[in-house]
């Protein structure tokens, strides 16, 4: 473990100018600087680094970040990688805590393990290409499928004998402890070899080492299985591989998108034809483990399955997972009969592409025309369709896009926007119902899975209020952008009161009414963390364990300010048309006003309605709406507005 001191002293050393310009020519604008985005393709500059602040951010693909997360993401390394890389870079000698006996141990056995693994690759390449049964039967197989040579090296194929001992003795021989190759699947049991008479493939974990290895039989044999697979090990967590991910990762993240297919030899074949941006979940059902690896190269992920009832089937299961993900998620289905392989072979690269952008569709538009089509002209049926429709929508976390798949499908279902709303919010709520029995109450959100690595963790499955309108989101997010950019400042030196406590003392009556769950707890969470005498300057959020805090706090830190219309005009006046800089108290006083204005609106709209249903209690509630509105109208004022 690296100790945290020595953390802070590689952020505090580290220039983003000169991180970021060993990658990218960056030129002088005033006094930051901007280059062309390492992150996406792009011909004017839009990538913007800002010393004083020690970010980056790109304004066109949105990624942003301090040095350490620059790294990361560039590099495709984890936070520990980067924290050693920059430490080299600076020549700074990171201090650590002692491994144990123990640990020490641990890490050696995982050495070994890698170590066989590499081993048994070579003997199965060599087999392939260097005996003559090897070249007859295995290579003559994979020329035949249209592998070239140099493809075969570059993910790993091999091949095995029709014997028993052919990897154990030649193991033996090069000093190998026959009980690692039991380990990790390679032989039986009876100390046999488990792969025999296949042709084989490697699969790599992201930084090209051999974990696992899968095996497929030449001839066809129904009494056989057509792959068989290592055994889950140490070192091959099934449920968190994607195959040719090592491969692919530079290609997804520089297209932006991840095509997921399902077999190995459609994700060798398309990287031949040079659709390098390919992984595939191998058979098994994708799971959350292995979404959430594409998510850290791009949000896009596009499904290539088999145009087959049995693809349609897999393909939904999927695209659901990714939805709850909040990816941005695509689905093309081949012509029947085809598989990304062999549709790739027959019509190759270009018209492979140009089928999959005409063909795309996105989620909500495919279950909509599949389901349609089941229904026929039963109305019972489709009237079905809506609720299935919504039960999709419902679980789209992010509230913009979920605007966007609405607008879709009252133009594809031709249903009123009300009847729709009402779908969607009473699905939202019952999964929000089944989440919450499932996982207890209160979610943990700083549950740490990956403890063998000192890794930041990514976005977890979240368990998130949704409503369907942004509602105040705006106002919500400004109320942030003052807290990331101040919270720290002195609202009141005299009597020590910082901004964020400021801003605590008063937000906390309208906390329960945020639009965005996600704001509201990063407010929550950092006034905790500020009451334990946590500090919330610009570090606490841009190095904050949850990326999506991180990723926030850089875009907030680095934008121009967002102002909602009017109210930038007003803003100014207040302001006296000096930048928020210089007048954070009167920021900070003007984005909690503002705030509470439009809670205390939607009480008061929230009130008459009772006034209107509860006759019974109809003097207080009137009395309530007078008070309210005095509230209301004097908030007004002070923000030299006038209500009506
Ligand atoms: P080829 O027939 O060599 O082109 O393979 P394919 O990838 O087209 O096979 P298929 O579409 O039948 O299966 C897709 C994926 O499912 C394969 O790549 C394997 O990962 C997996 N798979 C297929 N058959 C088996 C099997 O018998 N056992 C296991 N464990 N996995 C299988
Ligand atoms: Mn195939």
């Amino acid at each position: 473990m690296i100790l945290p001191a020595s953390i802070q002293e590689v952020n505090d050393t580290a220039k983003i100018e000169d991180v970021v310009g060993d990658f990218v020519n960056l030129k002088r604008r005033g006094a930051n600087y901007s280059g062309l985005c390492p992150f996406h393709n792009e011909k004017t500059p839009s990538f913007n680094v800002n010393p004083a602040r020690n970010i980056f951010k790109c304004f066109g693909c949105g990624k942003a970040g301090d040095p350490i997360t620059f790294v990361m993401e560039h590099e495709q390394v984890s936070y520990v990688e980067a924290v050693r890389y920059l430490a080299k870079k600076y020549r700074i000698e990171l201090k650590e805590t002692e491994y144990t006996d123990q640990q020490r141990e641990a890490q050696r056995e995982l050495d070994s393990l890698y170590l066989v693994n590499q081993f048994a690759h070579d003997y199965f390449q060599q087999q392939l290409f260097e005996t003559d049964r090897g070249k007859s039967v295995g290579l003559a197989y994979f020329k035949q499928r249209g592998f070239r040579e140099e493809t075969m090296r570059n993910f790993g194929l091999g091949f095995t004998q029709n014997e028993w001992d052919g990897l154990l003795n030649t193991a033996k021989r090069a000093g190998y402890n026959p009980d690692l190759l039991k380990k990790l699947g390679l032989l039986t049991q009876s100390e046999r070899d488990f792969f025999r008479d296949r042709v084989m493939f490697s699969i790599h974990n992201l930084t090209g080492k051999v974990i696992a290895f899968a095996g497929r039989i030449m001839n066809k044999d129904p009494k056989q299985p057509k792959y068989i697979n290592s055994p889950e090990t140490e070192i091959y967590l099934k449920s968190k591989v994607l195959y040719g991910m090592f491969q692919a990762k530079k290609a997804i993240r520089q297209f932006d998108e991840c095509l997921l297919v399902e077999g190995y030899t459609d994700v060798i074949s398309l990287h031949q034809a040079g659709i390098e941006n390919v992984v595939a979940s191998s058979g098994t059902a994708l799971t959350p483990d292995q979404i959430r690896l594409i998510k850290r190269f791009t949000p896009n992920i596009r499904f290539v399955y088999d145009g087959d009832a049995a693809g349609i089937k897999a393909a939904l299961r999927g695209l659901d997972l990714a939805l709850e993900e909040d990816m941005d998620v695509r689905l093309v289905l081949l012509p029947n009969q085809e598989d990304p392989d062999s549709f790739v072979q027959r019509v190759g690269a270009d018209a492979f592409k140009e089928y999959l952008v005409e063909n795309g569709k996105d989620i909500v538009q495919f279950e909509a025309e599949l389901l349609l089509k089941e229904a026929g002209n039963d109305p019972t049926k489709r009237a079905g369709v809506l609720g299935q429709i919504a039960k999709t929508i419902a679980k789209i976390r992010n509230p913009l896009r979920r605007d966007e798949y609405l607008k879709v499908t009252r133009q594809l279902l031709a249903v009123d926007e009300g009847k729709l709303l009402h779908e969607v919010n009473r699905q939202v709520k019952q999964d929000l119902e089944k989440q919450q029995k499932l996982h207890g109450a209160t979610p943990n959100w700083d549950e740490n899975e990956d403890s063998s690595e000192q890794e930041m963790p990514r976005s977890r499955p979240q368990v998130q209020e949704q409503t369907i309108s942004i509602g105040d989101e705006f106002q919500e997010k400004d109320l942030i952008r003052v807290l990331v950019h101040f919270g720290d400042e002195m609202y009141d030196a005299e009597h020590k009161v910082t901004v964020a406590q400021f801003i605590w003392l008063n937000i906390q009556d309208v906390v329960s009414e945020f639009d965005n769950a996600f704001y509201r707890r990063v407010l929550e969470e950092s006034m905790g963390q500020a009451q334990q005498g946590v500090a919330l300057n610009h570090g606490f959020f841009l190095q904050h364990k949850e990326a999506d805090i991180r990723q926030l706090a850089a875009n907030l830190l680095s934008s121009p300010y967002e102002f909602s219309e009017g109210w930038e005009k007003r803003r100014e006046i207040l302001l006296n048309q000096k930048m928020p800089e210089v007048n954070f108290q009167i920021d900070a006083n003007l984005v909690i006003k503002q705030l509470k204005l439009r809670k205390i609106g939607r009480i008061i709209r929230q009130n008459q309605e009772k006034i209107k249903t509860n006759p019974e209690d109809l003097m207080d509630l009137l009395r309530l709406d007078q008070r309210l509105k005095e509230m209301r109208n004097s908030l007004a004022k002070e923000l030299g507005m006038v209500v009506v």
